[in-house]
């Protein structure tokens, strides 16, 4: 049985002020037991939401982070190593703005998820397809040439500790959600590429949807047998949305 995970990507929204609110917010959730939750805030504000959730049971993530493990000269960027240091558990890899906007391919997606791993921490790999790759019926190949970038690589054993989010590039901040046949439909495959190299490891592996999730859709959504959970940017920011979404996860 796997445990559904609830991620919250606060993007690059907040100041101290909005984040002590959400933070406060936050902690006066009812959060169900059997779901792992964590949220991903701007670098700047992680050491702050790691203090104010701290008597909480939400896990703090990085967005980010250096394509190397190890501290050295690489002015602006911010090592996983860092990021365990100040208490973090996640980083998310290979979000599809990281891909687009900043042009990471998936050699670099590849490079910060093993740097990620190699410093203990728990990558969350994002990958998903684009309008115009839906459109062109390459759904499948373009999701599963990501999710190979990585196994290629690395091997498929290091989604014993990885999490996948499937988030379609089209349903990304734009109040489009992919419907739960269509999500599961892409779920099940990255599911089944996963299992034609390690079946047992198939079944333990957690996948989430990304994509305009919110309250009124989540319970839909996570009640597909391949959704293990979401990934959620906008409705994330809202505290008591957050919070429905992680008990629709939880029941
Ligand atoms: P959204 O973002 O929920 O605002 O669509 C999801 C994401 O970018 O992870």
């Amino acid at each position: 049985m796997r445990r559904p995970m609830v991620a919250g990507n606060w993007k690059m929204y907040g100041t101290r002020t909005s984040v002590a609110e959400l933070i406060g917010g936050l902690n006066q959730q009812a959060l169900p037991a059997g779901v792992d939750v964590a949220v991903f805030p701007v670098s700047v504000h992680l050491q702050q939401v790691l203090d104010g959730l701290a008597e909480n049971n939400i896990a703090v993530g990085s967005q980010n982070c250096a394509f190397q493990s190890e501290q050295g000269a690489l002015t602006g960027e911010v090592s996983p190593v860092q990021l365990a240091d100040l208490g973090c558990q996640f980083v998310l890899v290979g979000h599809s703005e990281r891909r687009s906007v900043f042009g990471e391919s998936d050699r670099d997606v590849c490079n910060k998820f093993a740097a990620v791993q190699a410093s203990g921490l728990i990558p969350v790999l994002c990958v998903g397809e684009t309008l115009e790759q839906r459109n062109a019926g390459e759904t499948l190949s373009v999701v599963s040439a990501q999710l190979d970038a990585v196994v290629g690589e690395l091997g498929v054993g290091v989604f014993a500790k990885a999490v996948i989010a499937y988030e379609p590039v089209w349903a990304i901040g734009t109040g489009l959600t992919a419907t739960p046949q269509q999500a599961q439909e892409v779920h099940a495959e990255i599911r089944a590429q996963i299992a034609s190299k390690d079946s047992v490891l198939a079944e333990s592996v957690r996948i989430l949807y990304g994509g305009s999730v919110k309250a009124a859709n989540a319970a839909d959504l996570f009640g597909m047998p391949d959704i293990d959970g979401g990934l959620v940017g906008g409705a994330s920011l809202n505290a008591d949305e957050f919070g429905a979404i992680c008990r629709a996860a939880g029941s």
